[in-house]
């Protein structure tokens, strides 16, 4: 049967009349500018970078139109653009701001120029305020750029610099760029220099609260609106969105709402029966389908080990633990003799944002609904996930949900390298297992872990001792990252754990976990890199 791939969003913190615009040229940051400009009081709109004429000809006309970052140099053929029409638009209505890609599009439209820089910058870099600009101090800014404005438009002025980029915050009445991003965690003081951007030069006033009781009520009540009757699925996997989105769905629909939680064998040992401790059994079926999954990841052909292979393998991977989960939940469904109208999912508006573009498709944006010809109803469309954990507290989840970290969907199947097997599967679930026990003994408080803590098997065959013997073994490196308040993963620092922790975790891991075959692990590594240049997970 065809979808009719219907989506209801829930509509939340974004306004068609937004004094703040914000244009899409790609980048993965981009929903970090709306969830700052949230933080500052202020709602936004975005809009992919294509829809621009669309809007100039409209009569709505925003204080403030921020150009987000993107992948694309600026003189390419087909790099997305504004023509300087639109650009003349905004600019007589409201001030015009630039961001890294965005930055660069606007010194070459105003008559700069942009030239590959001499020391490309990639990670965290020192601003120097050198010109006031409003309460914004510099410090530690996130840099992820090739390009840089070479030569100034005429009248621009500087006010900010790094060591290899001078042209960090430039501009001029009405148009500013700033070739750093103030909107990711990993920046200080983004917050003070959109403050002085939105509200002392664009006129902007503050319009964004978020109370927690107001939205639960609405929400509720438009859920139930939206389907009035009919049986709702949802796919609950433990995480924060799905569960709150299971929360209100509940509320909502009653015994109408069916979850299921599948156990795709990707997940540490034990973790079906934890989330069955959250959640207990009313209304959601716990599905273990480890079998299916690791039958089609096995039988994948590996096409490493140099990177671009491995690469390919790895897309290979999600695609199938994909697929296996759409098939067994769509079954499972049908087994049970329901036709469902709907399906509730917890998508949250940075994954929204993500997925404007066709660059990247989210997983949760348009993975089931192709299988489903049912109506997709997506209550946290408009919230980013600082603010769903807050729903999560107030609606009485357990601390362990409210501050549960995300998890990938393929799971443990891509924290390794090398064909993804059933021994290192094995392996890798027992010392998952082993590291969530040492660091909730090392971290009881859940707001002093790391936003994100895996472990990751390295079939790196190298000389250990135990006992009197040498032996080849393999590795685990272990992976902690920090990302603020704000919470995205678009910048990611290392978390540093403690010498305790690191030593009971050399100790534990290399002793209490052995391979079905007899392999033995004799190192342990604690991953270091922060993102950029690295990525939060191995593939
Ligand atoms: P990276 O590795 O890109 O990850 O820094 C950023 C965040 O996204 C999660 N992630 C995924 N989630 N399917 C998912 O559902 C995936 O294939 C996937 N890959 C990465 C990752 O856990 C981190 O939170």
């Amino acid at each position: 049967m065809e979808a009719t791939r219907q989506i209801q969003r829930f509509p939340w913190g974004t306004a068609d009349d937004a004094q703040v615009l914000i244009l899409h040229f790609g980048s993965k940051s981009t929903p970090m500018i709306a969830q700052l400009l949230r933080e500052i009081g202020l709602h936004s709109r975005v809009i992919d970078a294509g829809e621009i004429p669309s809007i100039t000809a409209s009569a709505y006309r925003p204080r403030l139109v921020i150009l987000s970052g993107g992948d694309d140099n600026v003189a390419n053929d087909g790099a997305p653009t504004i023509a300087e029409r639109d650009l003349a638009t905004f600019m007589q209505h409201g001030v015009v701001l630039g961001i890294c890609y965005g930055a660069q599009l606007l010194a070459v439209k105003c008559g700069g120029k942009v030239a590959p820089a001499a020391t490309p910058e990639f990670g965290e870099v020192q601003v120097q305020v050198t010109a006031p600009f409003g309460t914004y101090t510099g410090g530690t800014a996130v840099m992820n750029h090739n390009d840089e404005i070479a030569t100034l438009p005429a009248g621009w002025e500087v006010w900010a610099s790094t060591p290899h980029c001078y042209h960090a915050l430039v501009g001029a009445d009405r148009v500013y760029a700033v070739m750093f991003h103030p909107e990711v965690d990993h920046t200080e003081h983004g917050e003070a220099l959109l403050q002085h951007l939105a509200f002392t030069l664009a006129g902007c006033t503050p319009d964004y609260t978020y109370d927690l009781a107001t939205y639960v009520h609405e929400c509720i009540t438009w859920l139930q609106h939206t389907v009035p009757h009919g049986d709702v699925e949802l796919g609950l996997s433990g995480g924060v969105d799905s569960a709150v989105a299971f929360a209100l769905a509940q509320r909502a629909y009653g015994a109408r709402l069916h979850a299921t939680f599948v156990d795709t064998g990707f997940m540490r040992e034990g973790e079906l029966e934890e989330v069955q401790g959250y959640f207990g059994d009313t209304g959601i079926s716990y599905l273990e389908a480890a079998p299916l999954f690791l039958e089609h990841i096995e039988a994948l052909p590996y096409t490493g080990p140099e990177p671009l292979g491995e690469a390919r393998y790895y897309d290979q991977v999600r695609r199938t633990v994909g697929q296996c989960f759409i098939d067994t939940f769509v079954n499972h469904a049908r087994q049970q003799g329901r036709t469902p109208v709907a399906l509730v999912q917890g998508t949250n508006y940075a994954d929204i944002i993500e997925s404007l573009t066709n660059l990247k498709a989210h997983h949760n944006v348009g993975g089931l609904p192709a299988r489903l010809a049912v109506a997709v109803i997506e209550p946290l469309a408009g919230l980013f996930k600082f603010e769903i954990r807050q729903l999560a507290a107030y609606l009485g989840l357990p601390d362990e949900v409210v501050y549960r970290q995300p998890s990938p969907g393929p799971g443990l199947a891509i924290r390794m390298w090398g064909p993804v097997t059933r021994l290192k599967t094995n392996a890798l679930r027992r010392a998952t297992r082993i590291l969530e026990e040492l660091i909730r003994q090392h971290y009881p408080d859940p707001r002093q872990r790391p936003s994100q803590y895996y472990l990751a098997l390295a079939p790196l065959a190298s000389c250990g001792l135990m006992g009197d013997d040498r032996v080849y073994g393999y590795a685990w490196v272990i992976r902690g990252v920090t990302t603020r308040d704000r919470e995205s993963y678009v910048t990611v620092g290392a978390f540093e754990f403690s010498h305790a922790f690191c030593q009971d975790a050399a100790r534990r891991l290399t002793n209490e976990v052995t391979m079905q075959d007899g392999t033995r692990f004799v190192r342990v590594f604690v991953e270091i890199t922060g993102k950029p240049p690295s990525t939060t997970e191995p593939h």
